[in-house]
């Protein structure tokens, strides 16, 4: 089987106790995937690494694809099924860590946190004063939530303990016990999500529908002074569009762990004060990706030992 990339904690160690393991630093663009390519029966692969129908028929023997996290646009799920190659993600195990960095990136942009750490940094702190780098207030504050899955839920109970509060669109409105459980409110249209929310946060997959949902259009719906917080997929916003939003309003400030062309970022985004940038971490806490690396691996043992996948993800 073949490993992209390197895996942290026991995975690889308990993949190598059953299968022969190609591994490669350089993921499926090196050398050592080349020449296992037509032999290999099973893969873990990561975020960076495109797998469409040209890579597929270049492992004909191929039965599972794991993919070390849970968004899957970098699979193109149709080429899996109609090569009946088993696609598997890593949901649940990443839910409190993305969730957690996605709070940490609404704290520090509102509250200027990572811009303050500059200033200090710089030695351009001269004295306190009652109007000296003002912030957002968060508490008490009103945030929308785009997708109520798992991260979406787990961003909710965080913000509840902040007396924030929740609002969310999604395509199907969850049953109304589970809304409770959340302490969120339903809104019926992104637009008017856009509108009531002191702040967003992004937590729905990259989809065809889902691309710069957040455009120049969808921007100016958003309340002047507002945040948004993006930790799901870069090309959900168009980081041109924010940075206009950014500099112009109505937007006070974002925060972002993703990014339309990782790793790089739009030029107009790193040349702004008010956006908080971190290098798609969202799930990188030690045990999380320990956890990731587990489920992938157990993923494909299950497969290529005949067992049913323990999380499969299917085109819908
Ligand atoms: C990370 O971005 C993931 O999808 O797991």
């Amino acid at each position: 089987m073949f490993v992209s990339g390197t895996l942290p904690g026991d995975a690889l160690v308990r993949l190598a106790a059953k299968h022969e393991v190609v591994q490669d630093e350089l993921g499926i663009a090196g050398d050592a995937f080349a020449a296992a390519s037509d032999r290999i029966k099973g893969m873990l692969a990561l975020l960076t690494d495109r797998i469409d129908d040209a890579l597929l028929a270049r492992c004909p023997h191929l039965r599972v694809l794991a993919n070390v996290a849970v968004g899957v646009d970098n699979v193109d799920l149709a080429a899996c099924a109609a090569r009946n190659v088993v696609v598997t993600n890593t949901p649940d195990v990443l839910t409190e860590a993305t969730a957690d960095l996605a709070f940490g990136l609404l704290l520090a942009a509102a509250r200027r946190i990572a811009e303050g750490d500059r200033f200090v940094r710089a030695g351009r702190w001269t004295g306190w004063t009652p109007t000296f780098f003002l912030g957002a207030r968060v508490h008490g504050s009103t945030l929308g939530l785009v997708g109520l899955g798992r991260i979406g839920g787990a961003m909710a109970r965080r913000a509840r303990g902040f007396g924030i509060h929740v609002l969310y669109n999604q395509r199907r409105r969850l049953p109304e016990p589970l809304e409770r459980a959340l302490g969120a409110t339903w809104v019926p249209s992104l637009d008017e999500l856009c509108a009531a929310s002191d702040a967003i946060s992004i937590h729905c997959p990259l989809t065809t529908e889902t691309r710069h949902l957040f455009d120049a259009a969808r921007l100016a719906k958003m309340r002047l002074g507002s945040i948004l917080v993006n930790t799901a997929r870069g090309p959900i916003v168009d980081e041109a569009a924010l940075a206009a939003a950014l500099e112009r309003g109505p937007l006070f400030a974002a925060g972002l762990d993703v990014y339309e062309g990782e790793p790089a970022v739009h030029a107009a985004l790193l040349a702004r004060e008010n956006v908080v940038m971190a290098p798609h971490i969202g799930s990188a806490d030690g045990p999380t990706r320990a956890a990731m690396a587990g489920l992938a691996a157990d993923n494909v043992l299950a497969v290529l030992a005949g067992d049913p996948p323990l999380t499969r993800v299917v085109a819908k």
